[in-house]
């Protein structure tokens, strides 16, 4: 198996407010971008394409390891995949995406990830239960739906693909369409998507709180 890593890195980071692109930000003294790549790398991934601001090209080389491919990404984070999926090698048999927004993954994951590829999965997510009761509200707030808390689960990245079929769903998805992860390119495709443990690691940096959270366990 080869598999090569996508980082969506081209995000602006303004729920953060922060003063350059989110995956630009520091986390105990390295980006973002930095740490999310390391994890790729260290959990098996061969290779990586990431996708940046196009603006800043140069500061993203600056922060990553030699060997790292750089796209221009798009105005949405289905853009920037859909970019950086065209730069990846149609001789590599997996991808796995990645958001540079999750910089404390641990490598395990990710070794699940290509496990769960290797035995044969089309797609595979990475899971967390839901611990609070989760409703769906109408228009006015007002709760239509209490889904039964046991079917649920939270969905992290690395999301890991077989490379054909990813790229076929992406093909196959109208110009402009914005989906919020990868393996609802897939099933949008009508592929079926596993699952394997997440880990509470993986948690998204979105506001500033997340970024103090993430440097209290750096630290630790
Ligand atoms: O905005 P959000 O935190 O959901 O973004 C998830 C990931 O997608 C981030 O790592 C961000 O850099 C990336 N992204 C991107 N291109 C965009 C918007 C977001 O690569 N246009």
């Amino acid at each position: 198996m080869h598999a090569v890593g996508i980082v969506a890195a081209a995000g602006s980071g303004l729920r953060l407010g922060a003063d350059r692109p989110k995956a630009l930000v520091p986390l105990g003294g390295r980006p973002l971008v930095a740490w999310a790549v390391a994890t790729l790398l260290d959990g098996g991934v061969d290779e990586v394409v990431v996708a940046v601001p196009a603006e800043e090209r140069d500061a993203f080389a600056a922060a990553l390891p030699a060997g790292s491919r750089l796209v221009d990404g798009g105005a949405t984070r289905t853009a920037s995949v859909r970019a950086a999926l065209a730069a990846v090698d149609p001789a590599a048999t997996a991808v796995l995406v990645h958001d540079a927004a999750r910089p404390l993954t641990p490598p395990d994951v990710v070794a699940r990830v290509l496990a769960a590829l290797a035995a044969g999965a089309p797609a595979v997510v990475p899971v967390l239960p839901v611990v609070d009761t989760t409703v769906v509200v109408d228009d006015a707030g007002v709760v239509a739906a209490a889904p039964d808390r046991a079917t649920l689960r939270r969905v992290q990245t690395p999301q890991g693909f077989d490379r054909a079929t990813l790229a076929a769903a992406y093909d196959r998805l109208p110009a402009g369409a914005e989906l919020t992860d990868d393996a609802a390119v897939v099933r949008a495709a009508g592929v079926p998507v596993g699952t394997v443990a997440g880990d509470e690691r993986c948690a998204k940096v979105t506001v500033a709180h997340d970024l103090a959270l993430a440097e209290l366990q750096v630290a630790r």
